[in-house]
């Protein structure tokens, strides 16, 4: 699913912030990243997203060299990502069942379907009441998970999501995270960046751990083995 091979980044003329990136993420993995502020979790996210090219190295997207990719197939290969973004990224204009629609529309869903089917989604993410908003009206937390839905709607082949609970509270952060899994179960790899360590340590999942420009895998814990009722 992705493969990056001794990759470097850097921004403009300024240092590496990532050196030597080695790892791969396996189809259907779900992984968390971490590391401090500054560590370089948006910076690896962004050349996952095709937004910033590496300096040195190679990166393989859905096995094909990113490298070697022309400016006018970007779009087919993002439509398969999902993002969320660590600022939203929302559409001001629109609303947000148009915001969590956009993706759908754009692959050319059905109308018909596409209003329900966002409806219900936003419903589960708490914004039930809150369809016709436009995002400068709704609080960070919502806004979030508008961008959530957003990124979630259309069943990406990868699921890049930056903090994405960062703004709400926990009882939310547990329902998108569940969400998240919801997703990975369906076949979507997942990439989550996060600093919040209590979350990271209440799943099983594998890390990659970013510190000092160089990044650490943190294997996953097996999952706790079900009690069963009778014997
Ligand atoms: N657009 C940019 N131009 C120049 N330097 C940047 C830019 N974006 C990030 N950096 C630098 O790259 C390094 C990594 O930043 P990045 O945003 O990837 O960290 P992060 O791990 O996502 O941090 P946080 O947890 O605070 O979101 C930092 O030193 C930062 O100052
Ligand atoms: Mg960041």
């Amino acid at each position: 699913m992705v493969r990056f091979e001794d990759v470097a980044a850097q921004y403009g003329r300024g240092p590496e912030v990532l050196t030597g990136l080695t790892f791969e993420l396996a189809p259907g993995s779900f992984h968390f990243l971490t590391g401090p502020s500054g560590a370089g979790k948006s910076t690896l996210l962004r050349l996952l997203y095709l937004a910033l090219r590496p300096i040195r190295g190679t990166i393989e997207l859905f096995e094909r060299d990113v490298a070697r990719i022309a400016r006018r197939e970007l779009p087919a290969l993002r439509r398969r990502i999902g993002v969320v973004f660590q600022d939203f990224r929302l559409i001001g204009h629109l609303s947000t069942l148009d915001n969590v629609a956009l993706p759908l529309r754009v692959a050319g869903a059905k109308e018909g379907q596409v209003r329900n089917h966002v409806a219900e989604l936003l419903a589960w993410v708490g914004l039930a009441d809150h369809l016709e908003d436009l995002p400068s009206t709704l609080s960070g937390g919502q806004q979030q998970r508008v961008a959530i839905a957003r990124a979630v709607i259309g069943r990406p082949s990868l699921l890049l999501a930056d903090e994405p609970t960062g703004n709400v509270d926990d009882r939310i952060a547990m329902r998108l995270m569940y969400l998240f899994e919801e997703l990975n179960k369906m076949g979507t790899t997942v990439l989550i960046a996060t600093h919040n360590d209590g979350l990271v340590a209440r799943f099983p999942h594998p890390q990659l751990h970013l510190e000092d420009g160089r990044l650490y895998r943190v294997p996953g814990r097996p999952r706790a083995a079900k009690v069963r009722a009778n014997g």
